[in-house]
């Protein structure tokens, strides 16, 4: 592990050292979410992958864990013609101006129907797509020119302001009864799951949210996101070592591979239609990996990240 994230971790559990930490560097607090162009693309990535695999493209209801910096992606559900958007988060970022900002920019892309940000502009975001051209096959002129009219587009801009009407943001969130049993057609997040602490009770909340037929979209990255030297070296850091790392920090990595991810959503109930895996070479030897990951399989040690779509009872 990079000695520097051994103290960052320590420091957290001092009280202030984290806020401090992100007054000093600005950057601590920014987000790729700020960029409409970045959510722009994540949405729309997600939703022509659904199309593709034969998901409901235009989901009512859309829960999304972990937005991030801003509402952007949620606000491009609602764009496109959902109608309640819930953004679950562990830490409070909520920011109003902010979100206003990135909702006047997305409707001008929608409205110019802008091909996608690929991955020239986005070189780490997944998952890929064969084109980038905007995706009139999911999203026709009907289903736009509705979408766009004048007063639902005030209406989604009012709801940034105002809470209880198709925004929903809870933050923290612990409990599955922050939404209603059976009344979301999508759930997705971007690399986020790798974060959740406490994944067993995140995919039963997800389970439990969805309604019949509903679905998950999760792009996950398993990768050791610069905590040490190579791609998968957190997977060779002690039990030990990684609580200090951990430290107090309201989140990091939970470390999970790709196969309990799996086991978690078939436990659900869930059936897995696409699994766009993305693989990188292991740097780490076999006998090098920590204890608890000394057994891990070729399948799980090559996936540097997943993008998973899976269903509820259909
Ligand atoms: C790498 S950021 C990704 C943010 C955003 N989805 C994006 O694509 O820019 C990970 C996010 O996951 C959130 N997070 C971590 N644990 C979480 C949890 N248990 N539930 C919801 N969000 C969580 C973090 O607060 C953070 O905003």
């Amino acid at each position: 592990m990079r000695p520097k994230h051994i103290v960052f971790g320590i420091a957290s559990f001092f009280p202030g050292v984290q806020s401090l930490r992100s007054r000093l560097q600005p950057s601590v607090k920014k987000g790729h979410a700020d960029s409409a162009r970045y959510c722009y693309s994540v949405w729309l990535r997600h939703l022509v992958h659904a199309h593709r695999n034969g998901f409901n493209a235009w989901p009512e209801t859309v829960a999304e864990l972990g937005p991030g910096s801003s509402l952007g992606v949620g606000l491009s559900a609602l764009i496109t013609g959902s109608s309640k958007y819930y953004g679950l988060e562990v830490i409070d970022r909520a920011d109003m101006e902010k979100n206003v900002a990135v909702f006047h920019e997305l409707v001008e892309m929608f409205a110019r129907r802008e091909d996608i940000p690929d991955n020239n502009e986005f070189p780490d975001v997944k998952p890929l797509l064969a084109t980038y051209d905007f995706p009139v096959h999911v999203l026709d002129e009907n289903r736009m020119r509705e979408a766009l009219e004048k007063n639902r587009l005030e209406s989604i801009r009012d709801s940034i302001t105002k809470t209880g009407g198709r925004i929903t943001y809870k933050a923290p969130w612990h409990e599955v009864d922050v939404i209603e049993k059976h009344t979301v057609d999508m759930i997705y997040s971007q690399a986020v799951l790798e974060h959740v602490d406490d994944l067993s009770n995140a995919y039963r909340a997800m389970a439990l949210w969805l309604k019949p037929g509903g679905y998950v979209s999760h792009e996950i990255d398993f990768k050791s996101h610069k905590l040490a030297a190579t791609w998968d070296g957190h997977w060779a850091c002690s039990d030990f070592v990684w609580r200090l790392v951990r430290g107090n920090r309201p989140y990091l990595l939970n470390r999970a591979p790709l196969s309990e991810h799996l086991a978690m959503l078939e436990l659900r109930g869930f059936k897995t239609r696409c699994r766009d895996i993305y693989r990188s070479e292991p740097s780490v030897a076999a006998e090098k990996l920590a204890p608890r990951f000394r057994g891990m399989s070729e399948d799980d040690r090559t996936s540097a990240s997943a993008f998973i779509q899976a269903s509820r009872g259909r």
